[in-house]
């Protein structure tokens, strides 16, 4: 149910993934979410996929894309880890498990390429989301003034 998508396939779900960026930035910012700043992400995702510089899980059920998390290996000025840029799950399906299997995912592909952490950052206005990341094993490793960084040892 869940698989890594392919750049063409990324293209191919353009429009579901344009709605799941939009649900994180109303998650995640007091501004309205702008559907140029969605569409662009979506590009900048296919652009990341195309040169194998990132992963895209993604829960498909009837080839509809539910939900997605976007992640990349990054260099933290001392080690690398794998840091998720983004993750959302269609509205009508949450709660069912798709967004910690998702993140499941990362900290599996983690592990396969030997990086010891996952990192992400998690806007101070959507704690129903920082909630579930601490019970998935997330600490906080750096409070910033509109959104907190945390981290799970693998
Ligand atoms: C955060 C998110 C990805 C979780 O996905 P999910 O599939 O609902 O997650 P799960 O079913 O595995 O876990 C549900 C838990 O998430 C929490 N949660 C966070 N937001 C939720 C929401 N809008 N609806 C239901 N549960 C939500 C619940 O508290 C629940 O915890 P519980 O099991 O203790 O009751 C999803 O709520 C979402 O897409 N939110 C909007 C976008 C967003 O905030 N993205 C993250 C930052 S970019």
């Amino acid at each position: 149910m869940i698989r890594l998508l392919t750049p063409d396939e990324a293209s191919a779900h353009r429009y579901e993934l344009c709605e799941l960026f939009f649900e994180c930035k109303a998650a995640g910012s007091l501004t309205p979410p702008d559907i140029d700043f969605c569409r662009k992400k979506v590009d900048e995702m296919i652009d990341y996929l195309s040169h194998s510089k990132a992963y895209c899980f993604a829960y498909c059920e009837n080839n509809e894309l539910l939900g997605f998390a976007w992640t990349c290996k990054l260099y933290d000025g001392e080690k690398m880890l794998m840091h998720i840029l983004y993750s959302a799950v269609s509205k009508n399906h949450r709660g069912k498990g798709i967004g910690s299997l998702l993140l499941s995912k990362c900290d599996e592909t983690a592990k396969s390429e030997n990086l010891s952490i996952c990192e992400l950052n998690v806007s101070k206005i959507n704690p129903l989301a920082a909630k579930l990341y601490m019970k998935l094993g997330y600490k906080i490793h750096r409070d910033h003034e509109d959104h907190i960084t945390l981290r799970k040892e693998l």
